[in-house]
């Protein structure tokens, strides 16, 4: 595995700039995700570095070396794709063993063979190797599409968006399993996701990434705790944070617009807090409750205890408790 460096890299599709002076790196054996909306330009991001596209300024590194120039072959990555295709009319086993049978690469059978194996025993598919790719469920599928990229052993893994087919149940467990891999293998890996969660559960660092811009690098905790701007706040937490006029509460830091307030800078009770909100409704989720509440006619959705025994109708007082702070363009405001 092998460091790679994304180097003030920009990219236009005809009037539509798809990446904007990104810069960025992946350690060797390191995860990160890049996190961000539908066409925020995580796809490019790949496709640049597997040399699927070239861009129009900015260069890109692997292992130190300026791969640039060189055509998708020689950089040695393995891609996952978004919309993953498996060679329908093959078994599993030659889906796996594919790209170890390239020409150049010279791979003996019994290697192949037993890479092959060991890959479809990491990803809980070895009784499936002499199915034909038809014949597996989606989740199946979707493990090949992994499998077909693991049993290389490239500089980095390219990832788009692997487990987006899948229902919350087989991504959840994907997701465990994707992780314990990628450490096992010691694997280098740059996943895009817009999926929040599995940004925070398997990254090291997160890059938030809109409108073609890399707004904010860091750990899942960092982005999560000391986000730089109202955007990236809203990236992560469940459920999201709430942005409030400042002008609703007492007491903010000059400059401040706009108040971020998650579940955790809420505190919820029958009275004595700094504002006055009503409940428009509750959503019972099992081991938690969405609260919905009304503040002076903005919404606010915030967890609550299932114990807590609040109902549609219900007045209630919220008190803030170290929320982040806005100025009027969106970016953090010391506190
Ligand atoms: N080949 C192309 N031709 C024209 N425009 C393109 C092309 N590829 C991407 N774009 C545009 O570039 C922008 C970034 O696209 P990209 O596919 O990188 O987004 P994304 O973050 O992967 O989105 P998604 O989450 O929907 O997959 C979008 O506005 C997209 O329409
Ligand atoms: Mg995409």
């Amino acid at each position: 595995m092998a460091e790679v460096e994304i180097i003030s890299v920009s990219k236009a599709f005809g009037k539509t700039q798809a990446l904007s002076d990104l810069s960025l790196t992946v350690g060797d054996g390191e995860f990160v995700a890049l996190l961000g909306p539908t066409g925020a330009g995580k796809t490019t991001a790949l496709r640049l570095i597997a040399g699927l596209e070239q861009p129009d300024r900015g260069s890109i590194r692997i292992d130190g070396r300026d791969v640039t120039g060189d055509a998708p072959a020689d950089r040695d990555v393995a891609f996952v794709f978004q919309q993953y295709s498996l060679y329908p009319h093959l078994t599993v086993f030659e889906n796996m063993a594919f790209s170890l049978r390239a020409p150049t690469r010279r791979v003996a059978e019994a290697d192949i063979r037993a890479k092959v194996q060991e890959v479809a025993r990491l990803l809980h598919i070895e009784t499936k190797l002499d199915n034909k790719a038809t014949q597996l469920s989606g989740g199946q599928m979707q493990r090949v599409a992994i499998g077909r990229a693991l049993v290389r052993s490239p500089s980095i893994y390219l990832m788009d968006e692997p487990l987006s087919s899948l229902d919350a149940k087989l991504r959840g467990e994907l997701r465990l399993e994707l992780k314990r891999i990628q450490v096992e293998l010691g694997a280098t890996i740059l996943y895009v996701t817009h999926d929040q969660t599995e940004a925070m559960t398997m990254a090291s660092r997160i890059g938030v990434i809109e409108g073609g811009r890399l707004m904010q690098i860091g750990s899942p905790r960092e982005i999560y705790e000391n986000p730089i701007n109202a955007h990236v706040a809203a990236r992560l937490g469940q459920p999201m944070i709430n942005l409030l006029p400042a002008a609703l509460f007492a007491g903010v830091p000059d400059g401040a617009e706009t108040i971020g307030a998650r579940t955790e800078h809420l505190t919820i009770a029958r009275d004595g807090g700094d504002v006055s909100a009503i409940v428009k409704r509750v959503e019972h989720l099992g081991d938690q409750s969405h609260l919905h509440l009304d503040l002076a006619g903005r919404p606010v959705v915030t967890l609550a205890d299932p114990e807590a025994a609040f109902g549609a109708g219900d007045m209630v007082s919220l008190r803030l408790n170290k929320p982040l702070f806005f100025d009027a363009k969106g970016e953090r405001v010391a506190a």
